[in-house]
């Protein structure tokens, strides 16, 4: 096959084998891509786009198609996620970050403000890549920020993260919140925990195949891990602490009920931007 000649006829190809792939952002998975294979940014693949691609250009950024079209995420392939303003160095030991989590982070940014400690304390559980408490700690530096995972390999990825941007975060390795001290207590705790059933079919599907199983799935079709968060985290809420859940689109309801029958109060669901009740907050009384 002739090769294309130029960084847009390649950029071009790239993005129809992504699309015949099945790709849905062939165009921006295109140019990422062809970025990574050739160290450029946009602007300079636009600026550049007429120049002639180097053979070892064409060999890598076929390489990484290769890799994309068998299904592989653009994250891993990359190595890294952009999350809220972070640019995150993202690997199959962590979940990659979910733009819908930008609620859960909106939504803490605005407890932080509401707190009117000079120090609130912030626990993220299952902090996974880091993204929830490292965005939190660069947007609010005055929180002292905690974060805990049982996987000792996503730790090591959110560690890697908080030194490559500077930010002070301790992180402990356990589940939920087995590392803390009966009197250990904060002024917010947030967290993203799995919340799929072990038998959605989306788990054997897209992304979801190369990702961590213990980040996505959770017994009791999927709520196991969002109860135990909601029984264990009232103990180590500080009186009128909240505590931020994301969950699953259709689990609001059941969050809900097991926060009202454990005790919390102004329990809430907030929606998407897609209308899907994601977040759910409840204060200790
Ligand atoms: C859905 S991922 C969220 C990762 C990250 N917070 C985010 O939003 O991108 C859930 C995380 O919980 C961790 N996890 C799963 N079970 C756990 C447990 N029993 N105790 C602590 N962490 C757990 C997983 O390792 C994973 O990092």
């Amino acid at each position: 096959m002739e090769m294309p000649a130029t960084l847009d006829a390649l950029l071009r190809e790239l993005r129809d084998r992504l699309q015949a792939a099945g790709s849905d952002e062939p165009g921006l998975e295109a140019r990422l891509l062809l970025g990574a294979a050739t160290g450029l940014d946009t602007s300079a693949l636009i600026a550049r786009g007429l120049d002639v691609a180097s053979a070892s250009q064409r060999e890598r950024a076929d390489t990484l198609c290769r890799r994309r079209e068998a299904g592989e995420p653009i994250a891993h392939i990359l190595g890294r996620r952009a999350f809220w303003t972070l640019d995150l160095e993202v690997s199959p030991a962590c979940l990659i970050p979910r733009p819908e989590t930008e609620l859960l982070v909106e939504q803490a940014i605005a407890a932080i403000d509401a707190c009117e400690r000079a120090h609130p304390r912030v626990l993220d559980l299952g902090t996974g890549s880091g993204a929830i408490i490292l965005t939190l700690k660069a947007e609010r530096p005055a929180i002292e920020a905690v974060a805990t995972d049982r996987s000792p390999d996503a730790l090591r990825q959110a560690r890697a993260n908080a030194n490559t941007l500077g930010l002070d975060v301790t992180f402990l390795q356990g589940a939920w919140l087995a590392p803390f001290k009966p009197e250990d207590a904060f002024d917010m705790i947030v967290s993203n925990p799995p919340y799929i059933a072990p038998d959605d079919p989306h788990l054997t599907r897209g992304d979801l195949r190369f990702e961590p199983r213990e980040a996505l799935a959770a017994p009791e079709a999927g709520l196991g891990d969002l109860y135990t968060i909601i029984d264990t985290a009232l103990l180590h809420l500080l009186p009128d602490a909240p505590l931020l859940l994301e969950h699953g689109f259709d689990q609001a309801r059941d969050v809900r009920a097991r926060m009202q029958q454990a005790g919390y109060r102004e329990v809430q669901s907030l929606r998407d931007p897609a209308g899907h009740e994601r977040i759910t907050i409840g204060s200790r009384p």
